[in-house]
């Protein structure tokens, strides 16, 4: 049997959430028209649908917030939040932004000006960067390992990318490549770590053709962790050391800091090139604000500082791993099919091995998700060929995976809330044959998985 040691922490404050009965539930997902982003907070009992700005800040984001300066221009929390980054990327250049998309707007709205048709070339772009490449007319080429897409296959850094097609992509396609990317861990892969030996390589290869490198930079405390644990040269070496390595590394950094930096809100760019940051601060102001508080108040800048330090520090990001950990390895024991080995935030469930009855055109993973809700009230996201599915000429282009995310928010939930999800999916794998395919009844035209409205294959 897995274990993993108590949490660091103890809790001081509780917030109320409720089982209501199934004939409820079934009038909610219902109502949703199945999809799972339209249930109401009061209908969920665990809710692991992401682990972005869902966490629980500690006493110390909680005060610090009291210290914040809003000042509308040259704050001193946007000092402190500058000179905090500064330390956190060694990148000298510091832009706010309200979240991770938004920092992505302004990144890749400046770095895909005029260049449509181009291609950002990265191991497996997020869903709101692939919405932005697309917007701005570019298109997403992601070249993850050919393991980081078996589920089962066990391997340390599943998330790194294919260098060999990198190097075949430069050769012959250099023209049309625009920004070459890392997104550390790949969420949209499994949470899967890249290794240091992997940066390197795609950090030398983007500097050889000239190509501005950017890491997502989401869960880069967790992927530093799994670097200390995993890669040959880094026990010894503090996670601040690794971060810092990382991000040296790159051109750029982007980062949702509600993720790693543990708040509900918040961004920003690192970056080394002046001139490129004060290009991207003419959108800055179009779009977020002003360049020292980029759509944030002066306390969120104050929480997101506070809480990248802490990050770094102590046994907060290895329990947090350890306890995803527990939830996967539990449920791998119980003989259903997930992620393996086990990632940073999320346990991953493979819907394709869970449901083989049901084809990818059928979205087996948001099946999976629906029933996982029907049955224990939990809420999870499907990451699949309804988030990354398309139809290019008439043709039906599947995910390369059907996952089901349970992402595990940060300090919120405990080992006896792991134990009943784990006994939910066990009632679910019982009677998997009898789970029926999904079909859009309606879809926008980006980021469908948001806002669409399925229904059951009857
Ligand atoms: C890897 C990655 N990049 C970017 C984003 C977008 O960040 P945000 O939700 O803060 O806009 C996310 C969010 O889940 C993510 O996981």
């Amino acid at each position: 049997m897995v274990n993993y040691p108590p949490p660091p922490y103890k809790i001081k404050m509780v917030e109320p959430i409720n089982l209501i009965p199934r004939e409820k539930r079934e009038e909610a997902l219902k109502r949703a028209n199945y999809n799972l982003f339209n249930l109401m907070a009061d209908e969920i009992y665990l809710d692991f649908l992401t682990d972005s700005g869902t966490g629980a800040m500690s006493q110390t984001q909680w005060s610090a917030m009291m210290l914040g300066d809003e000042t509308y221009a040259n704050a001193r929390s946007f000092l402190r939040f500058k000179k905090t980054i500064e330390e956190f990327t060694g990148l000298p250049e510091v832009i706010p932004a309200h979240q991770g998309r938004a920092a992505e707007n302004v990144l890749f709205g400046h770095l895909l000006k005029d260049k449509a048709g181009s291609w950002v070339v990265s191991n497996q772009s997020f869903d709101t960067t692939v919405g932005h490449i697309m917007y701005n007319g570019a298109k997403p080429v992601d070249i993850v390992i050919e393991e980081g897409k078996d589920p089962q296959k066990v391997l340390p850094f599943k998330g790194n990318m294919d260098t060999a097609k990198l190097q075949s992509i430069l050769e012959n396609d250099a023209d049309k490549v625009a920004v070459i990317t890392l997104v550390l861990t790949n969420n949209a892969g499994g949470g899967q770590p890249v290794s240091m030996e992997n940066i390197k390589q795609v950090s030398e290869l983007a500097k050889n053709y000239g190509k501005i490198f950017a890491l997502d930079i989401a869960r880069v405390v967790e992927n530093a962790y799994f670097i200390q644990q995993r890669e040959s040269g880094y026990k010894n070496k503090s996670l601040k050391e690794i971060v810092r390595e990382i991000c040296t590394s790159a051109d750029a950094v982007w980062m949702s800091a509600k993720k790693d930096a543990y708040v509900n809100i918040g961004g920003f760019i690192a970056l080394r090139d002046s001139q490129l940051a004060d290009k991207l601060r003419e959108r800055l102001i179009l779009f977020e604000g002003f360049p020292t508080y980029g759509g944030l108040a002066g306390r969120d800048l104050e929480a997101i500082a506070t809480g990248l330090q802490e990050a770094v520090e102590g046994e907060t990001v290895a329990h947090r791993v350890q306890q995803v950990g527990y939830l996967i390895e539990r449920l791998n024991e119980e003989g259903i099919p997930v992620v393996l080995p086990p990632g940073g935030h999320a346990a991953f469930i493979d819907a394709k091995a869970m449901l083989p009855h049901i084809p990818p055109e059928q979205f087996p993973a948001q099946a999976l998700a629906c029933h996982l809700y029907l049955e224990g009230g939990i809420r999870s996201v499907e990451i699949g060929s309804l988030m990354f599915g398309r139809h290019e000429e008439g043709k039906f282009i599947p995910a390369p995976m059907e996952l089901v995310r349970l992402a595990i928010p940060r300090r919120v939930y405990t080992k006896a809330h792991f134990d009943y999800v784990v006994d939910i999916c066990k009632q679910l794998k019982e009677k998997a044959d009898e789970i029926k395919g999904m079909k859009i009844t309606e879809e926008p035209e980006l980021l469908r998985h948001f806002t669409c409205k399925l229904t059951p294959i009857s």
